[in-house]
């Protein structure tokens, strides 16, 4: 329904005369979403306001994507002074986790026991994140800029044919919680189009948060709730884990790619740096004077050998030691295009293996512009559709399952066919590696703030996202483009059923590549850019999705 009000206001430009305030842009994976922070900008808000208004309506007008009991990444800049942050809100392992905490006797995976109910849940970030924005950052107080997802939670928002996909992909494990099954499921079943969710206790906790701060979430009635909800129904959660958990403000990581500046998120997400790696090797290729295939060719490789390096070194960097400044910088580029053949694919085996010491998805993004420059590029998850699908009784918060982004056991594939070593092992109150990739791009005349939802894909949607824009792309054509990824391992090119000819494949399949296509978790991209030399704004969101992208005069 929303698609069809909206689809004319997916893109809009803006231009206004030099002299006016430049306009303001939102894209969000929700059009309700887009106009809570449409309602807190024209309040006074600025883009981190607004951005703490996006966040909580998409909290509840997207159960199944992000939430409350979720975590992500925020990307800041500010205007006044340039400078630039990124908020560190994914959740941790509870400190009761351990290492084998998924395995069986036999040391064996066990099976959804990271994707489903509470023991798949990592302590959440978001309600901290919330707090920490409107204190740093922003200029109005949460009881404004959480109005309009408490509202949305009250009266209720309706059912459409995503949630209605999203709740039948999850209907088992929604059933299985019986207060997750009163909210989001009608009589045990996915609700009928247009059938009207309301959210009474995550109002309830909403207005907690907007009363008490992040204090409203971790400590008192509510934490006391969770935390028994939580571990009455197998969890082991406890208050040490709320007490002690915080946002962290890390320094963004940086690349430049023949000219345009790449700003995005450092580890636990493996976003940034794997996307500078991949950029940097492919800066030496002249890419808009090769062929489709050769083009191709080349991204696959560079791909499969950052995401080689991900399995292997990436992981929470206050646990483990990870080898930033190497991976990102030129020369380490340099030697991994050594390997590089110009018309033949490279096996994944034949890379150095992923040394194993002993040992329909979801999560959303949304990008903001404010009329004073500040940026806020946010990619927020609960990992799986529904998270755990499990909801303590009587608090409203559905957890997350990002646990299952920890690799459970070395070079076991977690719910994305993702690897991982000892870097990304589970450990007491570590965060799991994400590949949630918030970026801001900068080329001489424009700049755009990008990020999807997408698994795996993430990164390399972005990296796709990043060369069309630095090719003079519009957003629109940039969040719509066709998409391809390898991951290294499986060795294979994943690509949207649209993205190549017949010709094309078989020309890749003669060159070593195998290809795949695939139907689903193309992402669901939201893009704002701000064009400096032509003073134009515009937003635009993914033909895959329902989303909105808004221009604000
Ligand atoms: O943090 C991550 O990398 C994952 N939890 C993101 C999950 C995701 O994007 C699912 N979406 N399609």
């Amino acid at each position: 329904m929303y698609k069809f009000i909206f689809s004319f206001f997916v893109l809009v430009f803006v231009s206004f005369p030099l002299s006016a305030r430049q306009p303001a842009a939102i894209a969000s994976a929700h059009p309700l979403a887009t106009q809570a922070g449409e309602e807190v900008l024209q309040a006074g808000g600025n883009a981190f306001d607004a951005a703490v208004a996006v966040t909580a309506a998409l909290a509840v007008v997207e159960p199944y994507s992000s939430g409350i009991g979720g975590g992500g990444f925020w990307l800041l800049h500010r205007a006044s002074d340039q400078f630039e942050v990124m908020l560190d809100g994914r959740e941790r392992a509870p400190f009761n986790a351990h290492r084998d905490m998924y395995l069986d006797k036999q040391g064996n995976v066990i099976k959804d026991a990271s994707i489903n109910g509470p023991l798949s849940a990592g302590i959440p970030g978001v309600p901290a994140a919330l707090e920490h924005l409107a204190k740093h950052y922003g200029l109005l107080p949460l009881s404004k800029s959480l109005q309009p997802a408490i509202r949305y939670a009250r009266e209720g928002f309706p059912v459409d044919e995503h949630y209605q996909r999203m709740a039948k992909f999850r209907l088992s494990a929604l059933k299985k919680s019986s207060s997750a099954a009163a909210v989001f499921l009608h009589k045990g079943q996915v609700p009928a189009m247009g059938y009207v969710v309301k959210q009474n206790n995550l109002a309830h906790t909403l207005s907690l948060i907007a009363e008490k701060g992040a204090d409203g979430f971790y400590k008192g009635e509510l934490a006391d709730k969770l935390i028994r909800g939580t571990n009455k129904a197998g969890g082991i959660w406890s208050q040490k884990d709320f007490n002690e958990y915080t946002i962290i403000e890390r320094k963004p990581i940086k690349g430049e790619y023949r000219g345009m500046k790449i700003t995005s998120v450092a580890p636990p997400s493996s976003g940034g740096i794997a996307l500078v790696e991949i950029m940097n090797q492919l800066a030496a290729y002249p890419l808009e004077k090769l062929s489709d295939i050769q083009q191709v060719h080349y991204i696959v490789e560079t791909m499969r050998r950052a995401y080689r390096d991900r399995a292997e070194y990436l992981g929470d960097t206050d646990f483990v030691k990870v080898p930033v400044a190497r991976l990102i910088s030129k020369d380490y580029a340099a030697k991994l295009r050594t390997s590089i053949r110009p018309n033949m694919a490279t096996p994944s085996n034949t890379l150095p293996g992923v040394k194993k010491k002993d040992g329909a998805t979801d999560t959303t993004h949304f990008s903001i512009i404010d009329h004073q420059g500040n940026r806020v590029a946010a990619t927020l998850s609960i990992n799986y559709p529904f998270g755990s699908c499990f909801v303590p009784p009587g608090t409203g918060v559905l957890l997350n399952d990002e646990m299952d982004d920890f690799s459970a056991k070395p070079g076991v594939p977690n719910v994305y066919g993702l690897v991982g070593a000892e870097a990304n092992a589970i450990q007491p109150g570590k965060r799991m590696l994400s590949s949630m990739s918030p970026t801001f791009l900068e080329t001489k005349n424009r700049l755009a703030v990008i990020g999807t939802p997408g698994g795996s894909r993430i990164i390399t949607m972005v990296l796709l996202g990043a060369l069309a824009f630095h090719q003079g792309e519009s957003a629109q054509a940039i969040v719509d483009l066709a998409r391809y990824h390898h991951q290294y391992l499986p060795d294979s090119i994943f690509y949207e059923p649209d993205a190549f000819s017949l010709q094309q494949i078989e020309k890749m399949s003669s060159m070593g590549h195998s290809l795949k296509a695939v139907e689903n978790t193309w992402g669901n991209m939201q893009m704002v850019i701000w064009d400096k030399k032509k003073s134009m704004m515009s937003a635009a969101s993914d033909r895959r999705g329902l989303g909105l992208g808004r221009v604000i005069p």
